[in-house]
């Protein structure tokens, strides 16, 4: 930004000197120059809706789609995946799409460069987090659509190996800082919990209700399974789509101790509010790099939705063990990502279609929005209030005084 303006003073000290001395040289190709730099800064990609997938198979469903290409134009963007190097757009910039690679590493590092590139204008643009997740059969099934307020990044603990836990505790896994699993962390790194914009979640919410989801016999038949536990029930029901929250780690758990030792997890960082639901591998970081762009000014917070389809249980239904339920052929896989596109394109179509009448000028949160140390301003419904007394992180305020 600062390299621009300077850039501009020089050309139009440049064209005031030419004029001034009367040369040969013409001022009116100065100002032309001045004029084709204001049109690089005015030229930049500002998409409408930006979908963010995690690994192939999620991307795949978005290409090849008659409702529009996003292979029209690939934007190549320094700091991508070696896997994932460009950004996908429609020819207009409308909608763009790219692969962060899988894990919180890959997420918060492609994230970061998305914000920094000087192709994209992202302050006016809605981020779909579009991937697959496994999913709590007390909340739902394999197929089903959610939609998260919270993300929790509840491996961010410390562990010791069930066999060597104390005896009193359920799990091996309890807060970094506290003594026990059920103590609130005092060692905070920040990204624990992110809380998204809620009104704009209903909204998505909504749009993804007027799809058909998928489903197949497979799946129905796997899922059949845990009817017979009444807790564990809702994971026999059909996809649906659902507001629930979703879980973030880089270790791929599986098995009903650690499900429920995460869910314990979630509602003790979310001060009880959370409905732990889904589980995946990157949303708190590419959250983390999204927040970092909102500090400085470069997006806006309060247009991102998480939404996760479920392909896999994350806990076996009874009689099964915790290794058999991993490695079982569940059959939500191609159902999963099925639906991301399914209900997917509604949102985006529902953001674009209705972009004049209410998305350009934003849907206005009412709940908190932010991490959980307060670094947008206002205090958190969860964690230890405000690092920076419910003002915005000093970064926040002078990089915004600087635009
Ligand atoms: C604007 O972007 C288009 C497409 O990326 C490019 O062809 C064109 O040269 C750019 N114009 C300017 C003034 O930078
Ligand atoms: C964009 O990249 C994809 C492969 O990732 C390719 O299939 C497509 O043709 C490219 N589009 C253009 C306009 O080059
Ligand atoms: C991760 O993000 C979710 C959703 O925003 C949030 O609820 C959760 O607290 C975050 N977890 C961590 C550990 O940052
Ligand atoms: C659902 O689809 C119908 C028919 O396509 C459309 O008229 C309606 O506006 C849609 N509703 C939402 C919430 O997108
Ligand atoms: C959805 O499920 C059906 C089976 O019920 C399957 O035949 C079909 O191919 C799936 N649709 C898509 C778009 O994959
Ligand atoms: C989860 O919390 C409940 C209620 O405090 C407790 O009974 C249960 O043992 C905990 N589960 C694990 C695995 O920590
Ligand atoms: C969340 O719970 C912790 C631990 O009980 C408490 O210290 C903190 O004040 C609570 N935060 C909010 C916003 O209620």
């Amino acid at each position: 930004m600062k390299l621009t303006f300077m850039t501009r003073i020089s050309a139009a000290l440049l064209a005031l000197s030419s004029m001034l001395v009367g040369a040969a040289a013409t001022p009116i190709n100065d100002i032309q120059n001045l004029d084709l730099i204001d049109r690089a800064e005015q030229n930049k990609t500002a998409p409408k809706v930006f979908i963010i997938s995690m690994f192939t198979p999620e991307a795949n469903v978005w290409y090849n789609i008659p409702d529009f290409n996003l292979l029209a134009r690939n934007i190549t963007v320094p700091g991508f995946s070696p896997l994932f190097p460009d950004a996908h757009c429609t020819n207009d910039g409308s909608i763009c799409e790219l692969v962060t690679g899988e894990g919180e590493i890959n997420a918060a590092t492609t994230i970061s460069s998305l914000v920094r590139s000087s192709e994209f204008d992202l302050t006016h643009t809605y981020f779909l987090i579009a991937g697959i997740a496994g999913i709590s059969p007390k909340i739902g099934s394999t197929g089903s659509v959610t939609f998260a307020r919270y993300a929790v990044q509840v491996a961010l603990q410390h562990e010791i190996d069930a066999r060597e836990k104390p005896s009193n505790f359920n799990t091996g896994y309890f807060p970094q800082g506290a003594e026990a699993p059920d103590q609130y962390p005092t060692s905070l790194y920040g990204t624990e919990v992110f809380e998204l914009n809620d009104n704009l979640r209903q909204l998505a919410y909504s749009f993804a209700q007027n799809a058909t989801l998928n489903d197949t016999s497979e799946a129905q038949a796997y899922r059949a399974n845990y009817a017979g536990d009444s807790e564990l029930a809702p994971g026999a029901s059909a996809p649906s789509v659902i507001l629930c929250d979703t879980a973030t780690s880089d270790n791929y758990w599986v098995g009903s101790l650690l499900a429920e030792a995460f869910e314990n997890t979630t509602t003790l960082f979310t001060n009880g509010t959370g409905v732990y639901c889904t589980t995946q591998q990157e949303d708190n970081a590419t959250l983390e790099a999204l927040l970092r762009g909102a500090i400085s000014g470069l997006l806006d917070f309060s247009r991102i939705i998480i939404m996760r389809t479920a392909s896999d249980f994350e806990r076996p239904f009874a009689g099964q063990t915790a290794y058999e339920a991993l490695f079982a052929e569940q059959g939500g896989f191609d159902v999963s990502v099925t639906n991301i596109y399914v209900a997917g394109v509604e949102v985006v179509k529902g953001i674009v279609d209705e972009w004049d009448d209410q998305f350009e000028a934003g849907v206005k949160a009412d709940n908190y929005i932010g991490d959980i140390f307060g670094s947008l301003g206002g205090q958190p419904d969860f964690g230890l209030g405000s690092h920076f007394g419910g003002h915005k992180a000093p970064s926040a305020r002078s990089l915004g005084r600087r635009r």
